[in-house]
């Protein structure tokens, strides 16, 4: 019996996050150095209806029904078997891996959610469109984030960088010029429900001052979609940091994040700024051939757990 095997690349936000909450555009773009990953294979010992799930570098085993349904993986497989009006299925194993670090920024549970997804469908021999794994994914990301926007699920499943507004058509973003990023991980794993709840009740507390700051991270994400499809790379270092200094007023910064955000710009990064749900995760740095070792040297000096170097392009 052959093995199905599906996987989904990690995410960073370059502009926009929590903003995008709330009808702004942001921008998002995959990272493919981590990686999600389902394998699927028929259970030929097992009873029917028997799923194995396994995760070794979690340490966990369990069979489905064990689980809780509010489990992110049960909750991914009954959420699939409705779709497809499955009572019961094949007898199967499961098994997750994933080398996307967890509550940092990088769209690990969307990723492993969209790996299950269509490693089960393929494995059910029902391969699933790009728009339904999305919005699956979508209904397992509200049990888990709250009110997400959506961001996440998209740019996973599309695997390309994404111009994203909320219940508006996917957008794709044409890189007109590639340019390089180091993504470091402040090692602080920092739940997303947590910092998109807090946000929620700052807007809800005082909406006059904090409206306006969704609106102009909106305006940034604009000026960076042109930037961006026109190269204009040098446009973007500034309105990252412009991004990160209104996201520091939603309160969402953290004092480790600050540490590595002045410690690449003051080695030479063009930009800085947290991303994702923030107050802790990771950052991300514009850095060019001359900067980058340096501002890497100085990310890891300062405290980064761990470094990514990412070139942002048009997928092949
Ligand atoms: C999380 O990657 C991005 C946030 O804007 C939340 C969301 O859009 O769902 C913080």
């Amino acid at each position: 019996m052959p093995a199905f095997s599906a996987s989904a690349p990690g995410k960073i936000i370059l502009f926009g996050e929590h903003a995008v909450v709330y009808g702004q555009p942001g921008i998002a773009v995959p990272v493919t150095q981590v990686q999600a990953k389902a394998i699927v294979q028929a259970d030929i010992d097992a009873p029917p209806g028997r799923i194995r799930i396994q995760a070794p570098e979690i340490g966990f085993d369990s069979n489905l029904d064990e689980l809780s349904p509010l489990h992110p993986f049960r909750a991914a497989i009954d959420l699939l078997f409705k779709h497809f009006g499955i009572e019961s299925s094949p007898a199967f194993r499961l098994q997750i891996k994933s080398t996307i670090p967890i509550a940092a920024g990088l769209g690990s549970g969307a990723a492993v959610t969209v790996a299950i997804l269509r490693g089960i469908s393929a494995f059910l021999g029902h391969p699933l469109a790009d728009e339904t794994v999305s919005s699956l994914a979508f209904e397992i990301e509200k049990l888990y984030h709250g009110t997400p926007s959506g961001i996440d699920n998209t740019v996973v499943t599309y695997k390309r960088p994404v111009y994203f507004i909320r219940n508006k058509e996917i957008e794709t973003l044409k890189i007109h010029t590639p340019f390089q990023l180091i993504i470091a991980d402040t090692g602080i794993a920092y739940p997303t429900s947590v910092t998109v709840g807090d946000v929620r009740k700052l807007w809800e507390e005082t909406p006059d001052q904090i409206t306006p700051i969704f609106s102009a991270i909106g305006s940034l994400a604009k000026a960076a979609k042109y930037a961006i499809e026109h190269g204009k790379i040098n446009q973007l270092g500034p309105l990252m940091n412009e991004n990160h200094d209104l996201l520091r007023s939603l309160k969402v910064s953290s004092i480790e994040l600050e540490k590595l955000v002045k410690a690449a710009l003051d080695a030479g990064a063009s930009g800085a700024k947290l991303s994702g749900g923030g107050r802790g995760g990771n950052m991300i740095a514009l850095v060019d051939a001359h900067s980058i070792a340096h501002v890497e040297n100085a990310l890891v000096t300062a405290g980064a757990v761990n470094t990514i170097q990412t070139t942002i392009d048009n997928p092949v």
